[in-house]
């Protein structure tokens, strides 16, 4: 529980009093307590949430002036280069990384709930060929729900527990078979022998005819490091949207399939696919003098670039880009967008537009370039961002479920008729 600091923020309203308590957490800054504020008869008024705490938690921290992000304590820089994404997802789950038995035990219990129902395989047909694969995401996540509902008691710890490992081996499995649903090839099953993001390549790109395939090991380590880039990032607008969700007492699947929801838009988990767009329609760097024009006539926004909580470079973005120069270098690939995305964050960062407003390259700046060269097409991105960000949903759930809760309803300020009498 956060400590009250025994300081107080006084609120003056109607010639009264309201001393609101102040609590301070391990990092960041103090909170005050507005619910006292309700007795007064007002509401606070924060639309976005700019000023809001929703909650207190204990999984992840960002300090967005300094460019920080922490999980658990461990800055993401450290557990992008020393720990792999399984590891990271345990860290989240459970508080510590994993002493090397516990990892045995935690990649095996993963590995065995890698399959889905086979009448979830059914689920597909009913998209177009040509659906978004993350509307097929939205789905079947969801309809995962379907198959664990009726034994499914969200009171009791070992379902919770045994529900986080599911979604987290589940979700390649599902990832994956929406991209072979869209380009009319097989389901490719998961192998078990294979690491995390092992299986997902190979559920991606391996063909019943070519027996042999093997996935370059440079890119399902950039892969699994791109899933560790995107795992949590405290109370998102996805994150919210689960934990809201969640606080109805809803199905966990039906939560999560809220979240891939919310994360779609290209403000949010959108944006990776919506940079790779921009770079194809500014086409090369000769052009970017005009496109930075009409970013600053605010006709389009610099995809990739601004963020709600950084004000300073996004420490993921940091990582992506050099992750994106070794898997450009390991295949030998002399990627244009890559030299006009650097053009573009040189201009951006010099510019007064962008400097004034405290505009850095966010973590999507660069992770389509690398997806790009990993094969992935431009409408999975958003699809990998889900699934390397299912753990930080389902921690954050979990650690809802783990103690007292109320339902999450916010109330409004309301500007529309007064009461008024039907007349005929
Ligand atoms: N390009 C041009 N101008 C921008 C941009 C941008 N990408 N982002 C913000 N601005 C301007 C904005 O127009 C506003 O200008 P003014 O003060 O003159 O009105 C100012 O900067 C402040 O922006 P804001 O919209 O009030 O900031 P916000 O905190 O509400 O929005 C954001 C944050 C991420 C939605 C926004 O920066 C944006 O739309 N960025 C592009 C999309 C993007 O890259 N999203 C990925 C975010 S990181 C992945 C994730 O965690 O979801």
């Amino acid at each position: 529980m956060s400590a009250a600091t025994g300081k107080k923020a006084v609120l003056q309203l109607d010639g009264k009093e309201i001393e609101l308590p102040i609590y301070s957490g391990t990092l960041g800054p103090d909170v005050i307590d507005v619910k006292d504020v309700l007795a007064s008869g007002h509401f606070t008024f924060d639309p976005g949430f700019m000023a809001t705490a929703a909650c207190e938690s204990k999984i992840t921290f960002i300090d967005g002036d300094k460019g920080v992000l922490l999980h658990r304590g461990y800055p993401i820089d450290q557990l992008a280069t020393q720990a792999d994404y399984l590891e990271t997802c345990y860290l989240l789950l459970n508080g510590e990384l994993p002493t090397a038995e516990q990892k045995a035990e935690f990649d095996a219990k993963v590995r065995n709930h890698t399959m889905v129902h086979d009448q979830v395989s059914r689920f597909f047909n009913g998209f177009r060929r040509d659906a978004h694969p993350m509307a097929i995401m939205v789905g079947v996540v969801g309809a995962l729900s379907a198959f664990y509902h009726n034994a499914l008691d969200i009171e009791d710890v070992n379902h919770r527990e045994i529900t986080a490992i599911r979604l987290i081996a589940k979700i390649p499995t599902l990832a994956a078979w929406s991209y072979k649903y869209t380009v009319g090839q097989p389901f490719i099953y998961p192998r078990n022998d294979l690491g995390y993001a092992e299986n997902f390549l190979h559920m991606m790109f391996a063909t019943p005819a070519d027996r042999d395939y093997k996935v370059n090991p440079v890119l399902a380590k950039a892969m699994d490091r791109i899933f560790t880039l995107h795992a949590d990032h405290e109370q998102n607008a996805s994150t919210s949207t689960v934990r809201l969700a969640g606080s109805t007492g809803a199905n966990p699947y039906a939560c999560i399939s809220s979240g891939i929801s919310a994360l779609w838009g290209p403000a949010h988990g959108g944006a990776n696919e919506a940079v790779l767009r921009m770079l194809d329609e500014i086409g090369s760097v000769e052009n970017v003098a005009e496109f930075m024009e009409k970013v600053k006539r605010k006709e389009v926004k610099l995809m990739g670039f601004g963020h709600r909580v950084y004000k300073n470079f996004d420490p993921r973005a940091k990582v992506m880009k050099q992750t994106c120069d070794e898997v450009l270098e390991a295949l030998g690939i002399n990627d244009p967008q890559l030299e006009l995305a650097m053009e573009l964050e040189k201009i951006a960062l010099n510019d007064p537009y962008f400097v004034e407003r405290k505009l850095y390259p966010n973590v999507d700046f660069y992770s389509g370039i690398i997806l790009k060269a990993i094969g992935i097409p431009t409408d999975m991105f958003t699809v990998i961002f889900a699934l390397g960000r299912t753990v930080g949903w389902i921690s954050h759930w979990l650690e809802m479920h783990a103690s007292p809760y109320k339902i999450g309803r916010p109330r409004q300020l309301y500007t529309g008729e007064a009461q008024r009498d039907i007349k005929r």
